[in-house]
């Protein structure tokens, strides 16, 4: 069974500058480190507030041609059975279950039902630690573009055991639907519009703050250039959102309204 969305995988050119970049700039904290011998990839796991992001910097930068967000990993003890099930329903098979190339457990990886690659996991180990303080005052989503959002729903509720926790609607121009599914503290956002999206299916991640505008500020004096237009006011009406990059081109955005579990 699936008991926990654990992170969300970054593939990222120079392990040094990102763990400089989270840890110093945005007050993430490292909970583990290891190392894939195989292709001499470095893996840092870096958490902020409660959520965690894996840092997986390859030997070899000529070894991918696609650097920045992954997959989303899922926490299960029963990796066979549960890889085998969502196989059986169609959904496509990447990696079979095999031993993690770190080491630490087994893993396995499929398709979901936006074309975002999905880990699960087995170990003993979750390498969360209690809520690390910072001026993250919550990992709030990881948001994927969603052309299904139907298919999405259905995947994350009978596959992997998520709740639907909130659902926006904005008008055209807009025009678009935000799902929210969370397993515990983790939560995931859809993002669905009526004409087909294209790019990453990982299109960002949202972290809360108290003040995106004394962040915006705070961040700009540490040399963080955050996009035009930022910051700005929520689509939602829900307080205010500014859009920034990590090194890897990785999208971060920060919001300050209330925490999505309790809106
Ligand atoms: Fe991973
Ligand atoms: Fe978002």
């Amino acid at each position: 069974m699936i008991y926990e969305l654990n992170h969300v995988g970054a593939f990222v050119t120079d392990a040094e500058k990102s763990v400089d970049f989270y840890t110093r700039i945005l007050g993430a904290q490292i909970v583990r480190e290891a190392l894939i011998p195989s292709t001499n990839t470095k893996c840092i796991y870096v958490q902020m507030a409660g959520g965690m992001i894996e840092l997986l910097a390859p030997g070899d930068v000529s070894s991918r041609l696609h650097y920045g967000f992954d997959h989303v990993a899922f926490m299960t003890n029963s990796l066979d059975a549960d890889y085998e099930k969502i196989i059986t329903a169609g959904y496509t098979p990447f990696v079979a279950p095999k031993v993690a190339g770190s080491g630490h457990g087994r893993l396995a990886f499929l398709g979901g039902p936006n074309g975002e690659r999905i880990e699960l996991i087995e170990r003993d180990e979750t390498y969360r630690k209690p809520e690390v303080s910072s001026d993250i005052l919550s990992f709030d989503h990881i948001s994927l573009l969603s052309n299904d959002v139907v298919g999405a729903e259905k995947f994350y509720t009978e596959q992997t055991g998520m709740a639907t926790l909130k659902r926006y609607y904005l008008e055209p121009p807009r025009d678009l639907t935000m799902v929210y599914m969370n397993h515990g503290y983790d939560v995931l956002e859809f993002l669905h519009k009526t004409e087909p999206q294209t790019g990453d299916p990982i299109g960002h991640i949202a972290l809360r703050v108290d003040s995106v505008d004394a962040m915006v500020e705070k961040l700009s004096g540490l040399g963080v250039v955050f996009e035009p237009g930022s910051p700005k006011n929520a689509g939602t009406g829900l307080g205010r959102v500014a859009v920034f990059k990590g090194p890897d081109g990785e999208k971060i955005e920060l919001v300050d309204r209330n925490d999505l579990r309790e809106v």
